[in-house]
């Protein structure tokens, strides 16, 4: 079997193009949705991150506030500032970028952001609203993968998902909302036992472990669905995913490739979160 190819590039097009209509009809009601993005440091990758969060906002026709602090800014001046933001009108989203300074807690921070402007979905209140099915920002890179099976037609429902990874913003929150789904889940990580004895009976796997290759054909089931969260770079310097994409898509039934895989997704759900808290201040 050849794999058909998941092209998050285009789902992502499509979803930003009706998040667009909607952030117009939002502005002739007055309320334009506004994301601010704060950047303590200088890492190089946070920046790019950063940057395309940005454009992405101005693209949709969001407004958007870079804050950028340096790296020896204390705890306190970070929360006063996040304290600012939560009180001010204009900013619907609120996104510290990780990682942040190692003297600072980043726990104490994500908790010190308002929950009703907590777009990347990593407060514990918003957390526990997804875990007990109640209406939720959800972090945007497990909601981009829910979005791209949704498009591509492949059903959740009684599916066996076995997610490789338990990182609090991919791993944990993407079994949960397979569940969510009525999906059956396993939890694989660094110290499972005997991983491909779980992977092959995976009707859709997911990885998000970030190392290269670590996912091969071996691992897979004939025909399952495959979903690369990896964002590694090859010996040769080449951004590649978790997944050793030549030998897995001649296995698989659908792959979502990296590039243009489920990365596009993420920003998406983003502005898709921003757009939401904007419009949830009209009904409150
Ligand atoms: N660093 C890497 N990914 C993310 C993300 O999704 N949100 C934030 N805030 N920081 C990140």
């Amino acid at each position: 079997m050849t794999a058909k190819i998941i092209n998050g590039t285009e789902i992502a097009a499509k979803k930003r193009i009706e998040i667009a209509e909607e952030v117009q009809k939002l502005k002739s009601s007055g309320v334009t949705p506004g994301l601010a993005v704060i950047l303590v440091g200088n890492n190089h990758a946070s920046r790019t991150y950063v940057k395309n969060k940005q454009k992405a906002c101005n693209e949709l026709g969001m407004h958007s506030v870079l804050i950028e602090l340096p790296e020896s800014i204390s705890e306190s001046e970070l929360l006063f500032k996040i304290e600012e933001l939560n009180g001010d009108q204009s900013i619907h989203g609120i996104l510290v970028q990780l990682p942040i300074p190692k003297h600072i807690d980043e726990k104490i921070v994500i908790e010190s952001i308002s929950p009703l402007k907590d777009v990347d979905g990593f407060h514990p209140i918003n957390i526990g609203r997804m875990m007990t099915g109640q209406d939720a920002f959800l972090p945007c890179t497990p909601f981009g993968i829910m979005v791209l099976l949704e498009e591509t037609g492949i059903p959740v429902a009684g599916k066996h998902v076995v997610v490789v990874g338990r990182s609090n913003i991919v791993g944990k929150p993407a079994g949960q909302l397979f569940l969510n789904q009525h999906a059956t889940v396993t939890y694989c990580h660094s110290r499972t036992s005997d991983l491909k004895a779980h992977t092959t009976q995976a009707d859709i796997l997911v990885s998000a472990v970030g190392i290269a290759n670590f996912i091969n054909a071996e691992h897979i089931k004939e025909g399952a669905v495959v979903i690369d969260v990896g964002m590694n770079r090859n010996n040769a310097g080449k951004l590649c995913g978790d997944v050793a994409f030549d030998e897995v898509s001649m296995k698989a039934g659908f792959i979502t490739p990296v590039p243009k895989g489920v990365g596009p997704m993420t920003i998406t759900m983003l502005m898709y979160n921003t757009l939401k808290s904007a419009k949830n201040t009209l009904q409150s």
